[in-house]
């Protein structure tokens, strides 16, 4: 695993752990980020596009989607149980509101069921930097966005080496004594979200990766209280 990416067995490995987050994925990400999780989820949905077809990639439970009001909107995930728990959730909060239902497909960033300048705009939170191959998820990002369509990414990654290590601190110490103990068990799901965090970039990083797979007006802010990094890109009219 390293900044990049990461081999079949750690991402194997990594699906079945998130998988395992699923019964308690909100309740522990709120706690572990004092609440700030939800904020985030707002800054995202406030930077897509009123109108058009938006697309979540790795949508997990559904706890971005479910709070996207007023959007047509595909959500993509590799793992079945996911979009199982996502759809039902989804869509019943999007029928309350007077949406259309949200299509669910099953795919990766890296390849995506999807032809090309499908989407107005394309958003991932959380789960970035468990892609398998970041570069190639951004190309494929990139091919499925309409020209001018915007990416918009959340996910926590590290200003610098000082930052690195009490970000460590923080998932392994904070996040994991929770997560053991609402998990029960010592060898708890969170300790592969902490791997991830460990081997992810830094912020410029991944602009520099935007940037080379050819999106423009790329930029990077570090979100209060410095627990992640939102990133946006837009594709460019005239791809090269
Ligand atoms: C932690 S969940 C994030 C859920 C949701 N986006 C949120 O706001 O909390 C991360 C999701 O990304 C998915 N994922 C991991 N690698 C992926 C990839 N290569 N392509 C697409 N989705 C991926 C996982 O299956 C998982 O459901």
């Amino acid at each position: 695993m390293d900044t990049d990416g990461m081999g079949d067995v750690d991402w194997n490995e990594l699906q079945r752990n998130l998988e395992a987050t699923i019964p308690v994925y909100d309740k522990i990400n709120r706690f572990a980020t004092f609440g700030q999780v939800d904020r985030w989820r707002r800054m995202v949905a406030e930077r897509l596009p009123e109108d058009g077809e938006i697309l979540e990639i790795g949508c997990g439970p559904g706890s971005f989607a479910e709070i996207l009001v007023g959007r047509s909107l595909t959500c993509l995930d590799p793992i079945p149980a996911m979009l199982e728990a996502a759809e039902p959730r989804v869509n019943r909060k999007r029928m309350e509101r007077g949406d259309e239902n949200a299509n669910f497909v099953g795919g990766t960033a890296e390849d995506m069921p999807f032809s090309d300048d499908s989407f107005d705009a394309a958003c991932t939170l959380f789960s970035f930097r468990d892609w398998y191959d970041k570069k190639a998820g951004l190309t494929e990002a990139l091919r499925v966005l309409k020209p001018g369509g915007k990416l918009v990414i959340v996910d926590p990654a590290k200003i610098n080496s000082v930052h690195g290590f009490l970000g460590h601190g923080y998932m392994k110490y904070w996040v994991g004594s929770y997560a053991r103990w609402i998990c029960g068990v010592e060898d708890h799901p969170w300790k592969w979200l902490t791997k991830t965090y460990v081997h992810f970039g830094t912020t410029k990083d991944y602009v520099r990766m935007l940037e080379d797979v050819g999106f423009r007006e790329v930029s990077a802010k570090v979100i209060f209280p410095g627990m992640a990094t939102i990133w946006e890109g837009v594709a460019p009219s005239n791809p090269q």
